[in-house]
């Protein structure tokens, strides 16, 4: 096996279909990257399932079970950098990342959100698309900051509102393409490298 592969830490906190694209990806060396390690902010993840399956560590950090906030968040920087990753995937992870984590790898957090931001932050991003009458919705990869889904974008993808459209339909949609967004981005970031200039944030080779 190629030991030059980069190493990806990621975040879940439900299904994992995000998670379980890259773990695909990583299967083929031309990808150039491994999953190290999987963490949940909660119990039944399938995320968790499906990387232990595969046999990748994994670890379940509640925040209740710590005294305070701040120690999830210092406990969960030690065990993400116990994996030693060279990029952590916010993956579906429903928790902000606190100070702690954001300070131990600058730069190397990135978060996929069903929407494009900076329309519909938050968690209920589709059915306020949806709600709004929007036309058009999707999907953002960016650089996780303090903010919340506030950080440099790296990629979009946009899908169709139609009008048939159900909250359920209109978020697998966006789903689809997000994890193909997620996949190629982050094997472009790991292979080639990206930039950011201010706001703005560009991929070293957008076609890699
Ligand atoms: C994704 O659509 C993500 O944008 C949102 O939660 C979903 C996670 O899906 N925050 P999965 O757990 O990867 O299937």
């Amino acid at each position: 096996m190629n030991d030059d592969r980069r190493r990806l830490a990621v975040l879940v906190s439900g299904g994992g279909s995000n998670l379980a694209a890259l773990m695909d990806a990583c299967e083929s060396p031309e990808y150039g990257c491994e999953v190290v390690l999987v963490v949940a902010d909660r119990d039944g993840c399938g995320g968790i399932e499906t990387a232990q399956a595969a046999g990748i560590e994994t670890a379940v950090m509640r925040v209740r079970d710590f005294p305070h906030r701040d120690e999830w968040d210092t406990a969960l920087a030690e065990k993400i950098a116990g994996s030693a990753p060279d990029l952590v995937v916010s993956a579906g992870f429903l928790k902000m990342l606190g100070p702690s984590v954001l300070r131990s790898f600058p730069g190397k957090i990135v978060n996929t959100h069903n929407s494009l931001l900076p329309s519909f932050p938050g968690i209920h991003g589709p059915a306020e698309a949806l709600a709004y009458g929007v036309k058009i919705a999707g999907a953002t990869l960016f650089l996780v900051d303090e903010g919340m889904d506030t950080g440099q974008i790296l990629a979009q993808c946009a899908v169709d509102v139609r009008e048939d459209d159900t909250e359920e339909t209109l978020l697998e949609r966006i789903k689809v393409a997000e994890r193909e967004q997620l996949v190629r981005t982050v094997g472009a970031m790991m292979r080639d490298g990206w930039r950011v200039d201010g706001r703005r944030a560009f991929l070293k080779n957008p076609r890699g």
